[in-house]
């Protein structure tokens, strides 16, 4: 194996911290890795058949993968003859309910009618970019095991080791319904404003949304277009927390976590949220590496 290309799109740069891990593992046993980044022009994209491993990586959103990957797996060329090219996938989300492994099943759907077939899946758990902010304990703890998780999976993937998610009870039909999220978030993606006051005019969330969605003019006024994704590269990066994301509000979240956080265990408001799926998350993470490291010491 020479070459591998990852598809990634990232709001907030967590998938894409998972994806350079990857790179750098590859890269380690000779595999020249392309990390594509995904923005809202998919008129030319690189081709599959120019690499021997192909993966895709999102953030999930709504029990889903992003609009995007959908529009990705759409526009990619359809193979011919019955020759399949494999695939795997990297996700993040922040919370380690087994129900985010349905994110995958509408892209693993298009990807197959264009002869792609997927044999790995694999799931990192990193801070939340919405709905609350994790303590930096909390996300030095994701990232120090995603760290340590993510060569020893990416080595699988060179391998070609199947690694798929368990299926869920009606999962196709759960991430269907959360998929009305999509629409959903275009329209309240328009109704998105910026306080003033507070703004002051660095022009970070025009250059950085990836849809180009966010236009500012020269008298400051901001106008937010059709396209948004959600991702909320725009209101977590803006350095003075000037957004409002409509009704989305109450669950913004502002500002980049510091993921070598080493001072005192900080109180944590959410401790009690999805206690037992993080645990399990931990605990297996953690039983994985052990082995993974025992197994090298005996090598
Ligand atoms: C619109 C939206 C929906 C989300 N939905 C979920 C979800 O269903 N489950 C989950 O665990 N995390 C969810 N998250 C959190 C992100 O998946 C998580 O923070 C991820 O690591 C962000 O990655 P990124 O920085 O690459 O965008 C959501 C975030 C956003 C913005
Ligand atoms: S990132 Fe924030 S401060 Fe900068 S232009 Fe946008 S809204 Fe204003
Ligand atoms: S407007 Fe903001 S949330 Fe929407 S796609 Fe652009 S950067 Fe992401």
């Amino acid at each position: 194996m020479d070459s591998a290309i990852i598809y990634v799109f990232s709001g907030t740069g967590n998938t894409k911290k998972i994806c350079d891990l990857y790179k750098a593992e590859f890269e380690k046993s000779g595999v020249k890795t392309t990390l594509f980044e995904l923005k809202g022009d998919l008129s030319s994209l690189p081709s599959p058949d120019d690499f021997d491993l192909v993966g895709f990586a999102y953030p999930i959103h709504g029990f889903n993968a992003p609009h995007i990957m959908l529009d990705l797996a759409k526009a990619l060329p359809k193979r011919k003859n019955g020759d399949e090219k494999k695939y795997f996938v990297l996700k993040s989300s922040g919370e380690p309910l087994r129900t985010n492994d349905i994110s995958s099943i509408k892209m693993r759907a298009l990807l197959k009618r264009r002869g792609y077939r997927q044999f790995a899946e694999y799931h990192y758990v990193m801070p939340y970019n919405m709905i609350f902010r994790h303590t930096d304990d909390r996300a030095t703890k994701m990232w120090r095991v995603a760290k340590a998780l993510a060569p020893i999976e990416a080595r699988e993937t060179m391998d070609e080791t199947p690694h798929m998610p368990k299926g869920v009870p009606f999962g196709a039909f759960i991430a269907w319904l959360f998929r009305i999220e999509q629409p959903a978030m275009r329209v309240n993606g328009k109704l998105f404003k910026v306080d003033k006051e507070k703004c002051v005019g660095c022009n970070k969330c025009v250059n950085s949304c990836p849809m180009g969605n966010i236009t500012r003019d020269e008298n400051g006024n901001f106008r937010f277009g059709g396209n948004c994704l959600m991702c909320t590269r725009c209101s977590f990066g803006c350095p003075t927390d000037a957004f409002d994301i409509a009704l989305l509000n109450g669950w913004r979240v502002n500002g980049k976590y510091d993921f070598d956080y080493s001072g005192e265990a900080q109180p944590d408001k959410h401790a009690r949220y999805c206690k037992k799926a993080y645990e399990r998350y931990f605990a297996a993470a953690e039983q994985k590496i052990r082995c993974a490291n025992r197994n090298n010491d005996v090598e």
